[in-house]
């Protein structure tokens, strides 16, 4: 195990942000820690990353205690963390050098690592412009980039790709693919689905500082939810009507819209045309990792069928 939180609760005053927390991240994979806004997730990756102590509990990182080895620690790993933390005034690849020595890498080694990594992230371009005038998304991939400088065994990104157009969230993809291909092991955190089930061989759910649940995509999908859904765009009103025909379905309300789960696509689907769905507002899918996820901490799933 790469990290292993033991009933690790965290505080800020009376509030109880991160509840007994157990967490076992395993060597060279993805790792996936969602959850809604307010979950602690971030506060979970601060501890990890030995920035801020947590309460009770203990959290190792390649074995050592972070509270009590934090450099060793965080020599072996690199954060992206939610917010930016980049020079401003100074270019992207004087950041990379910054933050290289930081980490007491040589001038000659990091004359050869900048320029991959300028590669690596797309940034060539925007190397020798001062972070102020970078777009929102550059300065994501600059943040990116000083994550990897010391060629970390685990990367921890929280939301990376918040913020990023759409293809260079595809590139970001690969990037990661690749990093893992190398051995690193990677933490994520984020908000979108579609992402975590692509990116993570295993998930954790947290809410309100607890883990509801852990396992790969599949797994956590199979486990909660009927492998098809039919989703409804529709006026609320009717929702109740419609949910009454359909006699104790499983389904998941979402302001209007509605979804219902049941093992077999096509006949659920006429199933819910039969009931008066509105054809021009149903979509017949496969279950996903959203629908979990909505399950588990959004709206509540009922219905006994
Ligand atoms: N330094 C702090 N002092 C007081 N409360 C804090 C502090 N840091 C975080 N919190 C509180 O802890 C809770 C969890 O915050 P955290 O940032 O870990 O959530 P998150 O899961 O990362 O959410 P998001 O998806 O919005 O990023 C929140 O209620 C937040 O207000
Ligand atoms: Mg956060």
């Amino acid at each position: 195990m790469v990290i292993e939180c033991s009933r690790v609760t965290k505080r800020f005053g009376s509030q109880v942000v991160v509840d007994e927390l157990d967490l076992s991240v395993p060597a060279g994979g993805c790792f996936g820690l969602l959850g809604p806004n307010g979950a602690g997730k971030t506060t979970t990756l601060k501890m990890i990353y030995g920035v801020t102590a947590p309460t009770e509990g203990s959290i190792r990182v390649f074995g050592e205690d972070v509270t009590k080895h934090p450099r060793r620690v965080r020599a072996r790993l690199g954060v992206t963390l939610q917010e930016n933390a980049l020079i401003e005034v100074l270019t992207p690849v004087e950041n990379l050098r910054v933050f290289g020595r930081y980490h007491l890498l040589s001038e000659a080694k990091l004359d050869d690592r900048i320029p991959d990594l300028l590669d690596f992230l797309d940034l060539r371009s925007h190397a020798h412009l001062p972070v102020v005038a970078l777009s929102g998304g550059f300065q994501r991939r600059l943040q990116i980039a000083l994550s990897l400088v010391n060629e970390p065994e685990l990367l921890i990104l929280d939301e990376p790709t918040t913020g990023l157009d759409p293809a260079v969230r595809l590139a970001l993809w690969s990037r990661i693919g690749e990093l893992r291909a190398r051995g690193t092991t990677v933490l994520i955190t984020t908000h979108y689905m579609d992402e975590a089930e692509r990116l993570c061989d295993r998930l954790a759910i947290l809410s309100e500082g607890r883990r509801l649940v852990e396992g790969s995509p599949r797994e956590l999908i199979d486990a909660h939810l009927a492998r098809a859904a039919v989703e409804i765009d529709q006026d609320p009103a009717h929702h109740a009507s419609l949910l009454a025909r359909l006699n104790g379905v499983h389904h998941l309300k979402a302001g209007r819209r509605l979804m219902i789960y049941g093992d077999d696509g096509p006949a659920l689907l006429e199933a819910v045309q039969r009931a008066g769905g509105d054809p021009a507002g149903l979509v017949s899918r496969p279950s996903n990792l959203e629908d979990v996820f909505l399950a588990l901490t959004g709206t509540g799933l009922d219905g006994d069928a």
